[in-house]
């Protein structure tokens, strides 16, 4: 896990999203804003991501489209906008990964997606999660998979308890934006507070979406 300490500046920013909250359409768990404002809040980006390379160079299209290249890194498209809030917000970061691998091969990742879909899979998750109580806001990315979440995102989903947190979806797509998983991600954690305008973007625009992202975080006060 990359650990990075939030400064004074981040968390002051942090506490304006409270009162954001008020405004934002409510979704049955959505509710109005504690009495909070004036507490610091501390962040946590947790994404999955799935670049199918680690190489800058001769891309295929399927490689390219799953990619962004920053400095000569390769970044899964998720990651990159992960990276971006991490950096916007001095959140700190974590990144889901599975115990067996996803393989890189796109006929190969989407046949294990798919057969995991079909199955109900929780792959189990590589590594510790922090420690959840440290902090009051989660963003959570991941990408669209088969008009879903990755099946880890229901590992994880439903071995953390984010209750009294307010959960700030990201994801990144091919054409089908959220599809229903904010509506998935509210149902299973009931007593977490969960964004509704969360940000999605399209993986052909990614590499082009940081001012998006700045301004989209700004809207909720961050
Ligand atoms: C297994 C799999 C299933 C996908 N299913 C969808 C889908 O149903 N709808 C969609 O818009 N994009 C879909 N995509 C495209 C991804 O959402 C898109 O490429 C995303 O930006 C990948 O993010 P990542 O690089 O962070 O893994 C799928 C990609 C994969 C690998």
């Amino acid at each position: 896990m990359q650990k990075h300490t939030i400064s004074r500046r981040h968390m002051l920013k942090l506490t304006s999203l409270a009162a954001v909250l008020g405004f934002l359409a409510p979704m049955s768990n959505i509710s109005s804003v504690r009495a909070a404002e004036t507490q610091e809040k501390k962040a946590l980006v947790i994404y999955f991501s799935m670049p199918e390379t680690d190489d800058p160079h001769n891309m295929t299209r399927d490689e390219a489209n799953s990619t962004v290249v920053i400095d000569g890194k390769v970044l899964g498209n998720t990651q990159y906008v992960a990276q971006v809030i991490q950096k916007q917000t001095g959140a700190d970061i974590f990144r889901l990964e599975s115990v067996v691998p996803y393989p890189m091969n796109h006929r190969e990742l989407l046949s294990r997606a798919q057969n995991e879909q079909r199955e109900g899979a929780r792959p189990a998750i590589a590594g510790s999660i922090p420690e959840l109580k440290e902090y009051d806001i989660i963003f959570l990315g991941y990408p669209n998979w088969d008009a879903d979440m990755p099946m880890i995102l229901y590992t994880f989903l439903e071995q953390c308890d984010l209750a009294g947190k307010t959960v700030i979806p990201f994801n990144t797509h091919g054409g089908s934006r959220f599809s229903n998983t904010i509506q998935t991600i509210a149902t299973l954690q009931p007593r977490a507070t969960v964004i509704r305008n969360g940000f999605t973007v399209s993986r052909n625009v990614v590499e082009h979406s940081e001012p998006d992202i700045i301004s989209w975080l700004r809207s909720l006060g961050l």
